[in-house]
């Protein structure tokens, strides 16, 4: 048996105990984005901790520019699936924009609609003092929250594109400031994007929750990526922290090329890949043909 098949078969539910256990420990968090049922099936047996369906999937998946586009059904669409696929990882859903900036009613409501519906643990709201009293009634309606600060893709009309974030001192305590408000509003964790270092250090070390850092350096609780990223299977943009571990891309072109040869050449489907009837079927058909005149 795969190391990574008899790990599926005794590997327990992670809870958020586990992950705030992870901070206490020094342990790092493995976090990683998925969006469908196979996907989330490997990551799951692999290991990751937590799972977010972020709404990256927009562009990585849906082909949109931005995330602005997508919606609460393609949302839920997706998190259906990766539920379907992961039986252990903690699973977060992202929660698209105009979702939960609005109304709290309507944001505690989309909210819910993750876990009832779509088998999510939790979700994740872009935003910081500002949304802090929408955490809280999302929170008090029992629905874990992660926070995300930094780079907020929702804003990026905004904040004017997609740099770095945190850079200035004054930019910097204010992202503090959000954070600290995250941890008050009751949030679990927090996602800190593109900040630097130090920055995302010293925040770690003033909170008592965890923070899994993108483009944050390695003084966070954890790290998270856009697993197409780390593939090698999304090359629109690649961000300057993103490490890719596999070029699936020429892994996958490489085995299409041989299939389209395979099939030009008479090679594929060869008598492996082929089901066979018996030879006495076979008669018994052809006579019956015969005989109807067809
Ligand atoms: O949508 C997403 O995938 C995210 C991660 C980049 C953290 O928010």
């Amino acid at each position: 048996m795969s190391a990574v098949r008899s790990l599926s078969k005794t590997k327990k539910k992670i809870t958020l105990k586990d992950l705030q256990n992870k901070k206490i420990s020094g342990n790092q968090i493995f976090a990683l984005t998925a969006y469908d049922y196979s996907l989330a099936k490997v990551l799951d047996a692999s290991g990751v901790d937590l799972i977010l369906v972020g709404d990256s999937l927009g562009i990585v998946m849906l082909g949109y520019e931005t995330t602005l586009s997508v919606t609460m059904e393609e949302m839920l669409h997706h998190c259906k699936a990766v539920a379907r696929g992961a039986q252990h990882s903690f699973l977060v859903g992202d929660m698209p924009f105009l979702s939960y900036q609005v109304d709290v009613h309507e944001a505690v409501r989309n909210a819910g609609r993750f876990l009832s519906e779509a088998g999510m643990n939790s979700v994740k709201v872009e935003g910081g003092v500002q949304i802090s009293a929408t955490v809280k009634a999302i929170v008090r309606a029992g629905i874990p929250v992660m926070g995300h600060i930094g780079l907020m893709p929702q804003s990026v009309h905004k904040i004017g594109g997609y740099g770095v974030q945190g850079n200035t001192a004054s930019k910097a305590r204010s992202l503090l400031e959000d954070a600290l408000a995250l941890e008050e509003a009751g949030c679990f964790a927090i996602v800190l994007e593109s900040v630097p270092t130090r920055v995302a250090r010293l925040i770690t070390e003033r909170l008592n929750i965890p923070t899994v850092g993108i483009g944050a350096g390695p003084g966070c609780d954890g790290q998270i990526l856009v697993t197409y990223d780390l593939l090698g299977l999304f090359d629109s943009f690649t961000p300057k922290f993103v490490k890719q571990y596999a070029n699936l891309r020429e892994v996958i072109t490489k085995a299409i090329e041989q299939y389209i040869c395979d099939v030009r050449d008479s090679k594929f489907p060869d008598q492996e890949h082929s089901s066979s009837i018996s030879d006495v079927e076979w008669r018994l058909l052809l006579d019956n043909l015969n005989d109807n005149g067809l």
